[in-house]
């Protein structure tokens, strides 16, 4: 097996070999070179001992300098280059909190996660796979280093790790380690909500996410999401639906497709991880989308009611969801305010199903934002395509036809909000006298409403002679009363 090292890592690993030392690429970057995939990052085992590491490289970081941890910088990149270790129980992320340097590799190798994250290589030795990682990723299967239980009760977090890698490559959990991770599902609980995030979303965004159904099989969304664990066992006893409702949740967030939201081929589709999209701006718009079908029927087993026919309603779930989603995202998965906002606001207005004409569509647009639509609609699409055939042919056909007249409205350049309209608070202050704030603010919501119903209305000189007369009319009002 050859590895295309990339040029600094061989600059890296040949200066620690030529000063005595032993150096490997480890982990993540040789899985991921074997999988035919694009490394995110290069990480660098080695014998030295952190200050020897630091005494050989012009340009370094003490990372994690008790934890053996050095960064390395050549040119614009960073590589993180760390001492053999066998490590205690892990703090955070990266850092045990309590490390032992060895001279042995296989030492350092048998403390990892797992046997496909347990190689290393360099082009003297070429690859060390102890613990038949090789295999492992011929037979497409995640299993523990050694015992199980040890590596989890090293990291609990691990537990989670194996659904994420499994989501990632579509393999599967070995039996033993499957086994440790049911029977130290609580575990998960002493672990810190951003580490569970990071590992929760990358399942989430993987091409995999349907992976959900085993976390809630294996008793742990139990721990981390049990909200989930609600929707798998509410049945939908409805003719538009076929499925639970944590059933249909699954199936709409497989109906968001990277593809669909990058709009790339699908050669170009690199289903790994991170969506492979040019654009950081799709990546987070897949990510919206991910997360609002996860949360969009959260509200439904509260809101359950059996009608006289035995037909199952859930009204007013999309308020709840949006609730608890703004709980969750913000309080336990500690995302930021702008995904809270449009995850949120996605949830919310999922069931959105206006009368179609253009008038009223303008005033939903108005309500709701013009940038939300296109995501909106990718949302009602996933969720239709997850329920049962039911009048699917109709819902397509209203869902063709309001997305045409979202678009006819943004073609025309119709005024969709009050920044759009002919005059603003401003004007009304100067050419009318009015004092401003309330009075003001009731004007232009009254001009906004009439143009908002016929857009050729939306013109500087008939809004200002319009507004005159509003203010006539609440003149009189006042009088009269
Ligand atoms: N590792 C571990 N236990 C953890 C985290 C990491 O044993 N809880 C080891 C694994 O050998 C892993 C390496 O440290 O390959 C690097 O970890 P990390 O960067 O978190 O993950 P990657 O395997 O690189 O995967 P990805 O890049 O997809 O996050």
């Amino acid at each position: 097996m050859h590895i295309d090292l990339p040029k600094d890592v061989k600059i890296i690993i040949g200066t620690l070999e030529n000063a005595g030392f032993e150096a490997y690429a480890v982990g993540g970057c040789v899985r991921d070179f074997i999988l035919g995939r694009v490394p995110k990052d290069w990480d660098i085992t080695t014998s030295a001992k952190p200050l020897e590491v630091k005494s050989l490289f012009r340009r370094t970081v003490d990372t994690g300098l008790k934890h053996g941890t050095i960064t390395v910088l050549l040119g614009k990149e960073a590589y993180e280059v760390t001492t053999y270790r066998i490590d205690g129980t892990y703090e955070d992320s990266r850092h045990p909190s309590s490390v032992t340097f060895t001279p042995n590799l296989s030492e350092d190798l048998r403390r990892r996660d797992f046997t496909i994250n347990a190689m290393a290589y360099n082009d003297r030795e070429g690859l060390v796979d102890d613990f038949s990682g090789m295999e492992d990723i011929r037979l497409g299967i995640i299993r523990a280093v050694g015992n199980p239980e040890e590596r989890f009760h090293e990291d609990a977090l691990r537990i989670l790790r194996a659904f994420r890698f499994a989501a990632q490559l579509g393999f599967r959990i070995e039996e033993e380690t499957e086994k440790a991770a049911r029977d130290l599902r609580e575990t998960l609980g002493n672990i810190s909500a951003e580490r569970i995030r990071d590992e929760f979303t990358k399942l989430l965004l993987s091409p995999h996410p349907e992976t959900l159904r085993s976390l809630y099989q294996c008793g742990i969304s139990a721990v981390i999401l049990p909200e989930f664990d609600r929707c798998m066992e509410t049945d939908q006893k409805n003719p538009h639906h076929a499925y639970s409702v944590g059933e249909h949740t699954i199936r709409a967030i497989q109906n968001i497709r990277e593809i669909d939201v990058a709009g790339e081929s699908p050669e170009n589709r690199e289903a790994y991880g991170t969506i492979p999209s040019e654009s950081e701006e799709d990546r987070k718009r897949f990510r919206y989308l991910r997360l609002a079908m996860l949360f969009h029927d959260m509200g439904k087993p509260a809101c359950l009611t059996t009608d006289d026919e035995g037909i199952d309603h859930f009204y007013r779930h999309p308020d709840l969801s949006e609730r608890m989603a703004r709980t969750i995202l913000k309080e336990r998965l500690k995302e930021d305010n702008k995904t809270v906002d449009v995850v949120c606001s996605l949830v919310r207005y999922h069931d959105l199903k206006p009368k179609l004409d253009p008038g009223n569509i303008r005033k939903q647009i108005s309500k709701i934002g013009k940038e939300l639509f296109p995501l909106l609609f990718q949302v009602q699409r996933a969720d239709i395509l997850a329920q049962s055939d039911y009048q699917r042919e109709e819902k397509l056909q209203y869902q063709d036809r309001f997305e045409e007249i979202y678009r006819q409205i943004l073609e025309e350049g119709d005024c969709v909000s009050m920044q759009e309209l002919a005059i603003n608070g401003n004007d009304l202050i100067r050419d009318l006298n009015l004092k401003g704030g309330k009075e003001v603010g009731r004007i232009l919501n009254e001009l906004l409403d009439m143009v908002l119903g016929d857009p050729s209305l939306n013109e500087r000189g008939f809004l200002l002679s319009k507004a005159q007369e509003m203010c006539g009319s609440a003149d009189r009002k006042e009088e009269g009363s």
